[in-house]
């Protein structure tokens, strides 16, 4: 991995440094003022936000700005043994300005979902804001792929997703936010990541309905599909070299940053956005455009 991609890893790892950067919601290389425009000060006060699968990494990344901007933040984790993951991506959100609580489960099942929403309304009175982060990922030729895989890919990125955002429609308050983490995969024809990037196809669908269905109330729906971005889930499923491999194809001849995604996700969960609605936003570095 590249030496300042690194550090930057380390400090979102670093309980202090990460309040740091994404305390203020700060996104490297641009100058404080600049970055202020990533949320007003206190401009989520009062708002509660539920963030799938943000024991760390991107849905740490939302959480923590959500925090930022004075939320109340709902930071939930797929399994037990990463309660201790969880909870420091809640000390961060305190840390930033916001109240955090957790919620554990696999949301591929609706009891856990349930549970979730559940936890956001019993610990905070209601619920504005959903990310759909939680996701897995499995890169091998479609000739490749078992029942097993597809069902686990399925259960996640398709079901759950889902049923999180049916849960939202009839949970969300007023002038609620509802975004789905994609993938640039979806627009793009390469090879090996049938299941994942189909499994997760349907959330565009869904988000364009949904969108239509709820818009009356001032809840808006929208997917933002992030390039290749540093964290384990990318090198997880890639050879040594991938990331400088994958590098070449943005314009700033990098991979993507945590903090390169989390100004745009932060801006939809924000009042500022009721005009988008229905939309997929590429976020990739020119990696892809369409
Ligand atoms: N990194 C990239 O290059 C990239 C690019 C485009 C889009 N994305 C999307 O961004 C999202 C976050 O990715 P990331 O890079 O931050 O990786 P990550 O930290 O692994 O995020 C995925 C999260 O989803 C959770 N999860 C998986 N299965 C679940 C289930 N059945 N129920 C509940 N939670 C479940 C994981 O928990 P466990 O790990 O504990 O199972 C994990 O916390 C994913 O949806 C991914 O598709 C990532």
């Amino acid at each position: 991995m590249e030496k300042s991609a690194m550090s930057r890893r380390v400090a979102i790892k670093n309980t202090g440094k990460a309040a740091a950067v994404f305390g203020a919601g700060l996104v490297p290389g641009v100058s404080l003022k600049q970055n202020s425009a990533v949320f007003s000060e206190n401009e989520l006060k009062g708002k509660v936000a539920i963030v799938t699968g943000a024991r760390n990494n991107l849905g740490r990344g939302y959480a923590v700005a959500f925090g930022a901007a004075g939320a109340n933040v709902v930071v939930h984790h797929h399994k037990p043994d990463s309660r201790d993951q969880a909870e420091e991506t809640a000390s961060l959100v305190e840390k930033a300005g916001g109240k955090a609580a957790i919620a554990v489960g696999d949301l591929g099942q609706l009891s856990n979902i349930e549970k979730l929403f559940d936890t956001a309304i019993d610990q905070f009175g209601r619920v504005d804001i959903l990310v759909n982060n939680a996701g897995q990922i499995v890169k091998k030729p479609l000739s490749e792929v078992t029942e097993e895989e597809y069902d686990r890919l399925a259960n996640i990125n398709s079901k759950g997703t889902f049923f999180c955002m049916r849960e939202a429609s009839r949970r969300l308050a007023d002038n609620g936010r509802i975004i789905n983490i994609g993938t640039t995969l979806f627009g793009k024809l390469t090879p090996n990541y049938s299941a994942y990037a189909g499994t997760k196809a349907g959330m565009e669908e869904y988000a364009r309905a949904l969108a239509r269905e709820v818009g009356g109330r001032g809840i808006t729906v929208n997917v933002v599909c992030p390039g290749p971005i540093d964290t384990p889930f990318f090198h997880s499923q890639e050879p040594p070299g991938a990331a400088a491999y994958v590098a070449k194809f943005s314009v700033a001849q990098r991979i993507g940053e945590i903090s390169d995604v989390v100004p745009l996700v932060s801006f939809l969960a924000s009042e500022r956005s009721q005009w988008l609605t229905g939309q997929t936003f590429w976020v990739n570095g020119g990696y892809y455009s369409r």
